[in-house]
């Protein structure tokens, strides 16, 4: 049996972490990143905010690759990748080498600590001897300042931050190795969208305001709920107004935000990997 958080245990990223190591979460993203691919609304806000296919891109939480190839099928040729779940970035890798791949880069990293992580600097392929190998050693890291055009944190990634301070941090982390005028795209939730959602996060509310909710969750809007994996998942929900403050708080300016049926249908198999959530684009300022 799994093991999990004891009532006394804040979550934490590296429970986090733990979670998206696990086996069989794993072979979901695997199977995602080799069967499922872009959602339809993803594909069609790439393409309408990224237009420069030759421009640097930073996909964070990228998993096994679900986004990164689909990036890299639509002709986005500067790509670096990363994520803090090794054993997922072993699946992007492995993916990438069946696919002969091999000038996406590939990261382990935490985005809350993007700045302790010198290595995006390095653009040389990994057939060159770059850092898609994986490699995390001085002699790989550059010595250039990161100045990414673009960022995305795809299928709610950002949310899986415990605690909204570490949330902010990636929001400025991102900011920090981005170019002003950069683009970032992400999803999270929206715990005031749905009415019966509304219902169940009101009866949370009146547990938290008697102190009997979940010990091990950090802030209101947490979840650590069992999956149908047989694991646990953790995941923020935000309301719309937190996210808009978070933004204007570390330096990025909202032009964008909807839910994702108002951006464009998705297949029942979509549907089935992911539940409904609302798509962010914001611009990094001067
Ligand atoms: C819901 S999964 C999405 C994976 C992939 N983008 C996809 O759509 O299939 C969220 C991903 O974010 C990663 N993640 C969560 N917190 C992270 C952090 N602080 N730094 C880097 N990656 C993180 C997880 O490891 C996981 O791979």
């Amino acid at each position: 049996m799994r093991t999990d958080l004891s009532p006394a245990e804040k979550i934490t990223a590296a429970a986090v972490r733990d979670s998206f190591n696990d086996a069989a979460v794993v072979m979901h993203y695997a199977r995602a990143a080799h069967q499922l691919g872009l959602w339809a609304s993803e594909r069609l806000l790439i393409e309408q905010w990224f237009p420069d296919k030759a421009a640097p891109l930073l996909e964070l939480g990228c998993g096994a690759g679900r986004v990164t190839f689909g990036l890299w099928d639509l002709g986005y040729r500067d790509l670096t990748a990363l994520d803090f779940a090794e054993e997922l970035l072993e699946q992007a890798r492995s993916l990438a080498a069946l696919r002969a791949v091999d000038a996406i880069r590939f990261i382990q990293a935490d985005a809350t600590k993007l700045s302790q992580c010198h290595l995006f600097a390095d653009k040389t392929p990994a057939s060159e001897g770059g850092i898609c190998a994986g490699r995390n050693d001085e002699a790989q890291q550059g010595t250039d300042r990161p100045d990414f055009a673009g960022a995305l944190f795809m299928f709610n990634g950002l949310m899986q931050i415990p605690g909204r301070e570490n949330r902010r941090k990636a929001f400025r982390e991102i900011r920090s190795v981005c170019r002003p005028g950069a683009r970032f795209l992400f999803t999270t939730h929206d715990r005031e969208d749905d009415p019966h959602a509304r219902l169940c996060w009101a009866d949370e509310a009146a547990r938290w305001a008697r102190g009997g909710q979940d010990p091990r969750l950090i802030e209101f809007g947490d979840r650590w709920f069992a999956n149908e994996l047989g694991g646990r998942t953790f995941m923020h929900l935000p309301v719309r107004a937190e996210v808009v403050e978070d933004l204007t708080a570390t330096g990025w300016t909202l032009l964008f935000d909807a839910m994702r049926r108002a951006v464009a249908p998705e297949s029942a198999a979509v549907r089935e990997f992911s539940d409904e959530c609302r798509f962010w684009v914001a611009e990094r300022g001067e």
